[in-house]
């Protein structure tokens, strides 16, 4: 039996989800959600696939191909201080004939970043069609007003059938090709709607046999879904993200075939799109509560989701609470009362027992017989959760901090783990968020003592992050505080 699965997709945002809902859970129109069915993975695909004759290469002589091994090493450009940062990304200018995919959250940027960059390639070396299939024309006209964008060089088409937009392409032969996106072209003859897994992977082998065969880049715009997956099968060769990051943008690439994927590109969100952002650290400048009072009992932790390094905040918040004291001396439990969100339980329950008989600091009292017992609430801002042991040393500071009522200065990160005699450990991918952590401009990153030479020696220079190398949380404190 055909089992078939429904979405629902936002036609406003492109936000999708198994259920309906009245509301947009992403953008919050009324009555967007459409539903779509989706035809179960590995399906055979009934149809013919998208015809070759009209990209076909013929064999070529060995020395025909001499006078242009040179040019292979060629990378398309991309100038200024916008272009600095996607080339960064890229690993150097854009790769002819490569296939770029640019994923990320409905609303993010994705289609602005592509339009952009579209507009940087037609100034710079000439024709670029960006072809959408979730926009008409005029509405990327309207765009690309906003974005000042006005070379004569960039062609817009609105279309959602591959073999249409190949003819286009073909006829056309731009520098580039953009198309906004995967999940809303479809092939004739594939089965499954746009969107589904066999449409998507059909359509991007398509795509890159046509950049393969032309030597024109494409770039490709895909949704991605909750887990951060782009939706549909992960045929692709490169996968660059762009992730939120309050008022900028940070894009990464999760796989490259000709750069690596160390590299970050920071961008500011403005009125006329985005602009590449130098320096980093101008980023927690215009942090709302960077230049505000700092508060205590913040700290920033690394965390590793796949081979990519994230900055997390924990906040701790400390109370002496009379109350809650004698009600857990009769109970006879733990002298400290704990809440958690996003961090375990039993882990926070050790650093605190740790701080409290290794590092000295008096979170428990006794007066007069009775125990006055503190309250700690420990939370990982945004929700994420902090299961890595590499956060021990953020959760540590976090709760010095607001005990000792101390704010930690802005521009430091934690990564290490808390033994129990107090001493701090190495972490797996050390070097990786350690470097993640200087490319966002941090000031101090405060490491296991044995990791700090081999990182000094990395970062090192006059603009560079300062490595802190300490053995125990005793000397954490005594560094931070
Ligand atoms: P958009 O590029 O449409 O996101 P996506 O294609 O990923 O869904 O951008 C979403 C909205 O944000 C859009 O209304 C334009 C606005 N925006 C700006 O005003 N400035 C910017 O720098 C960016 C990136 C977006
Ligand atoms: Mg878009």
């Amino acid at each position: 039996k055909k089992k078939s699965r429904s979405v629902h997709v936002c036609s406003s945002c492109g936000y999708s989800d198994g259920q309906w809902w009245g509301t947009c859970k992403q953008c919050g129109e009324v009555g967007t959600m459409k539903r779509f069915a989706t035809e179960s993975a590995g399906q055979k695909v009934t149809g013919m696939r998208v015809s070759d004759n009209a990209v076909r290469s013929c064999p070529v002589k060995l020395t025909d191909v001499y006078g242009q091994v040179d040019s292979s090493n060629w990378r398309i450009p991309l100038d200024g201080e916008f272009g600095d940062e996607v080339e960064r990304v890229l690993g150097g200018g854009l790769v002819p004939g490569s296939l770029v995919l640019v994923g990320g959250d409905p609303g993010v940027g994705k289609s602005t970043l592509l339009l952009q960059v579209a507009a940087l390639i037609a100034e710079g070396i000439g024709r670029v069609l960006y072809v959408s299939g979730e926009e008409s024309v005029e509405q990327i006209g309207n765009r690309a007003d906003r974005l000042c964008i006005e070379t004569e060089e960039l062609f817009l088409h609105s279309s959602t059938d591959i073999e249409d937009i190949l003819e286009q392409a073909q006829r056309l032969s731009p520098k580039a090709l953009v198309i906004d996106s995967i999940q809303t072209v479809y092939l004739t003859g594939v089965t499954g709607s746009s969107g589904g897994d066999v449409q998507v992977k059909e359509c991007t082998s398509a795509l890159q046999r046509f950049a393969k065969k032309t030597n024109i880049p494409v770039l490709l715009i895909g949704h991605v879904t909750k887990t951060g997956d782009i939706a549909g099968p992960r045929v692709l060769e490169h996968i660059v993200d762009g992730e939120k990051f309050s008022s900028h943008r940070l894009l990464r690439s999760v796989k490259n075939r000709f750069g690596s994927t160390e590299e970050l590109g920071v961008f500011k969100m403005s009125q006329s799109g985005l602009q590449g952002v130098l320096n980093p650290s101008e980023m927690f400048l215009a942090d709302p509560h960077s230049d505000s009072d700092y508060l205590a009992g913040l700290a920033v932790a690394v965390i590793m989701d796949g081979s990519r390094a994230f900055l997390i905040e924990v906040q701790a918040m400390f109370l002496f609470s009379l109350i809650c004291c004698i009600a857990l001396c009769v109970a006879g439990s733990s002298s400290v009362v704990r809440h958690v969100n996003g961090v375990q339980g039993s882990r926070a329950d050790m650093i605190i027992s740790v701080i409290i008989k290794q590092a000295g600091l008096k979170l428990q009292e006794n007066v007069m017989n009775f125990t006055l017992i503190a309250g700690i609430f420990l939370n990982v801002v945004s929700g994420v959760s902090l299961t890595e042991t590499a956060g021990d040393l953020a959760i540590a500071a976090a709760i010095c901090s607001s005990f000792l009522e101390f704010p930690i200065p802005h521009g430091i990160a934690f990564v290490a783990e808390v033994g129990l005699g107090g001493e701090l450990r190495m972490v797996a991918q050390l070097e990786k968020r350690v470097s993640t952590v200087a490319k966002l401009g941090y000031k101090k990153c405060i490491v296991p003592k044995q990791a700090e030479k081999s990182l000094s020696e990395v970062h090192r220079g006059p603009e560079a992050m300062e490595i802190v190398g300490c053995n125990n949380l005793k000397e954490m404190i005594n560094s931070v505080f």
